[in-house]
This record gives C-alpha cells, structure tokens and sequence, in this order.
C-alpha cells in the first residue's frame, strides 16, 4: 500500500517540523489539495507551495487538482515540481487533452472521480493515465466521513482496470482510517490518501501512519 499524506493538515505555524516528522514516517508520497473556491466550496494552496515541500522532504508530489479550467494550470504546477498531477472527470469537455498535456510536460497523469460520478466514464481514457482517484468524500474538506457505497465503485474499476489491460493505480481519497483502509485495500485500492487520520493522530504523525499500515 503507497500512502499519499494530504498536508491540508499539517500545522502551518510548524511545517518544517511537521514535514521532518512525515518523512521520518516513512510516508511514500506528499498529497497537496488544490481547491479554488469555484469548483469546490474551499480555498487552500497554489503552485508556490510545491518547491518548498519537495526541498524539505524530497518526497513524490501528489497534486490533487479540485479546481475549474485546470488545462491553465498545469504548467505551473509541473514547473513547481509535480510529481503527479489528478484532474477531475466532471465539467471538463476536453479532459482527455489536459491529459495528454500533463504526459507531455513530463508528470504522470490521474483522473479524478467524484462520488456521484460514474465510472464507466473513464473506459477510454485509462489508457492514457497511471492512477484513478476515486473520491470517498464529497470534495472540498478534510475530516468527512467516509462513504461506504464507494466500496463498490473501487471494485468496479479494479474490474475495468484488469479488463483493459493497462497499469493505472488505483487510489482513494477522503474519510480512510484505521477501520475504512482495510475495506479499500480489500476492495482494490493501492494508494490511500489521508489527512486527519495522519496529522490529527493523539499519538503524532508517525504513529497515525504506523497505523494504517498495521491496519490492513
Ligand atoms: C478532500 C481532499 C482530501 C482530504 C482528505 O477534498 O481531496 O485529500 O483533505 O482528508 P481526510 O483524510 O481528513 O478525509
Ligand atoms: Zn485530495
């Protein structure tokens, strides 16, 4: 199981510690939530934040974008140093050239999957991505609960992903603790975001990793 940490979490005031804290964890990749208060009700973080997390951890950049027109976007984000680069499926006509564009500019494409989006959506565009993002929340905060019905969407792309023969990563992203990251990987799941269950652990950062792992 990889584990994408979301930094929506992290302490502000701290986040030197806090990133020293989360590589020492032994987290895999550094999820950044990009919300634009258009496309999702919240406001979060832009480009500027990527250099400064990549040169204190030195950690694969995740980088969830929740915004509208992300084709304007993307060069920014892949210059600031994404690693990865998720657009969502929902209001976007020409999602399928945005992802050809992250491919170009040398970052590994995701597709993004709302929980009320239908998967059979993304047949012919799985060829040209490495990683569905299947949304276990409704998008915009962290610290929601977990939506269970999602458990059979990650089936049903684990089944589309076998049957087309491609290699795309599946990932989930909203409300995984210590209970729901087993259902997912029992499900299919190979990459979990989390947020809460990480940096709002009573124990510490390190501790709430140790956790989802030893929970699967
Ligand atoms: C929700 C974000 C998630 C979220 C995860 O819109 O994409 O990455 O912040 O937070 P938790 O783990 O608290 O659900
Ligand atoms: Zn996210």
């Amino acid at each position: 199981m990889i584990i994408s940490s979301s930094i929506i979490n992290a302490n502000f005031l701290n986040l030197e510690r806090d990133l020293n804290e989360i590589k020492m964890a032994n987290v895999d990749w550094l999820h950044v939530d990009v919300m634009d208060g258009g496309f999702v009700p919240n406001i979060t973080l832009g480009p500027f934040i990527l250099p400064y997390l990549k040169k204190q951890t030195g950690l694969p950049l995740d980088v969830h974008l929740m915004i509208n027109n992300p084709e304007k976007h993307i060069k920014s984000f892949a210059d600031a140093g994404a690693n990865r680069i998720s657009i969502h499926i929902e209001n976007n006509p020409n999602v399928l050239r945005t992802i050809q564009e992250i491919r170009e500019l040398g970052v590994s494409p995701g597709i993004v999957l709302n929980p009320g989006t239908s998967p059979a959506s993304i047949d012919f565009i799985l060829p040209f991505i490495d990683l569905v993002l299947i949304m276990t929340v409704n998008p915009g905060f962290s610290g929601q609960t977990f939506i269970p019905e999602m458990i059979n969407k990650i089936r049903f792309v684990k089944k589309l992903i076998t049957k087309s023969n491609c290699n795309a990563l599946i990932q989930v992203d909203g409300g995984i603790n210590r209970e729901t990251v087993k259902q997912v990987t029992d499900a299919g799941a190979d990459v979990i975001v989390a947020a809460t269950a990480i940096f709002g652990h009573p124990n510490g950062i390190s501790a709430g990793v140790n956790e989802l792992r030893q929970s699967i």
